[in-house]
């Protein structure tokens, strides 16, 4: 059983406290300003809720303390966090995306144990990718932990050096917005079409779910399934050849990543 203190309980603060409160027996305190009535009404046994860290008696209690708070404050809270009473195992560890492991150093006792996370949006319904760094102090067990815990929202992968989360950031982490877009867009043409925003939405949903499962359930790469679809003369070759015309989307796709990535390298150096 561990106790687990949350600093931040906004939208992947809340994502981590409901799935390993309804699958888990660990214990929880959570620190977030404005939002303890709302967790109050919503976690009744086993979550303790403080508007503030100094609020917190015994800070030694906990055996692992996670940050998940906007990257913007980060500073400010850590400031909070210098000189506290640490249990000796304590593990620190960190979802605020662009904040190196050295940045929280300057915040917390020396050969502290910590791992870094980087999560993504559809953790909120436990199907989430996280990535994980770990610096050289942390245990075995506390790894493993932590591989129990971030398992309980989705898939996770062990990294081996920091800066790849910089791309993980460019693919998994931002990766759902560009789904997003695409299927936006998609909705989008299909009211062109004629349909109706609700039916739009209905045959587009159903389409991406249902492709995806097709996909994950099947030995078949995207590309061969892409061309299996695409008959010679068919409605989807035709969709598809335009969408392969001049490399105009795969240039595309392929330039938004290194942007994405570009810009991820640039945050965590601020
Ligand atoms: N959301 C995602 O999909 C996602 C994915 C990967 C990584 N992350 C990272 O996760 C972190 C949190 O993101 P989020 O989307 O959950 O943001 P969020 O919804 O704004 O959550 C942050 C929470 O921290 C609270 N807070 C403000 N000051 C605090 C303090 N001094 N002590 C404790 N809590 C405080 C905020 O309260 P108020 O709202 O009242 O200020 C809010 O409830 C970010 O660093 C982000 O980069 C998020």
């Amino acid at each position: 059983m561990n106790k687990i203190l949350l600093i931040g309980c906004g939208h992947m603060g809340s994502a981590l406290l409901n799935a390993w409160h309804n699958q888990t027996s660990n214990y929880f305190s959570v620190v977030d300003p404005n939002k303890h009535m709302i967790l109050r009404r919503a976690y009744k046994r086993r979550v303790s809720i403080f508007q503030s860290i100094d609020k917190i008696q015994n800070t030694q209690q906990f055996n692992i303390i996670i940050f998940a708070i906007k990257p913007q404050i980060a500073t400010k809270v850590m400031r909070k966090f210098i000189g506290l009473k640490y249990n000796k195992k304590v593990l620190f560890v960190s979802v605020v995306a662009g904040k190196k492991i050295s940045f929280f150093n300057n915040f917390l006792p020396h050969n502290n144990q910590f791992v870094r996370v980087m999560p993504n949006m559809p953790s909120v319904v436990e199907e989430g990718v996280s990535c994980l760094v770990t610096n050289k102090k942390t245990s075995k067990q506390n790894i493993n932990i932590l591989t129990d815990l971030f398992g309980k929202i989705g898939k996770i992968y062990w990294l081996s050096a920091e800066k790849e989360l910089d791309k993980v950031t460019a693919i998994s982490g931002s990766g759902p917005g560009y789904y997003f877009l695409f299927i936006d867009l998609f909705e989008k043409a299909a009211v062109e079409l004629g349909f109706t925003k609700k039916i739009a939405k209905e045959l587009v949903y159903q389409t991406a779910f249902g492709s995806i499962k097709l996909l994950m359930k099947n030995s078949k790469s995207a590309e061969k399934l892409t061309n299996d679809i695409a008959i010679k003369g068919g409605t989807t070759e035709a969709a598809i050849r335009f969408f392969k015309k001049n490399n105009q989307l795969k240039n595309m796709i392929s330039k938004a990543v290194k942007v994405a990535h570009k810009r991820a390298i640039e945050l965590s150096k601020k």
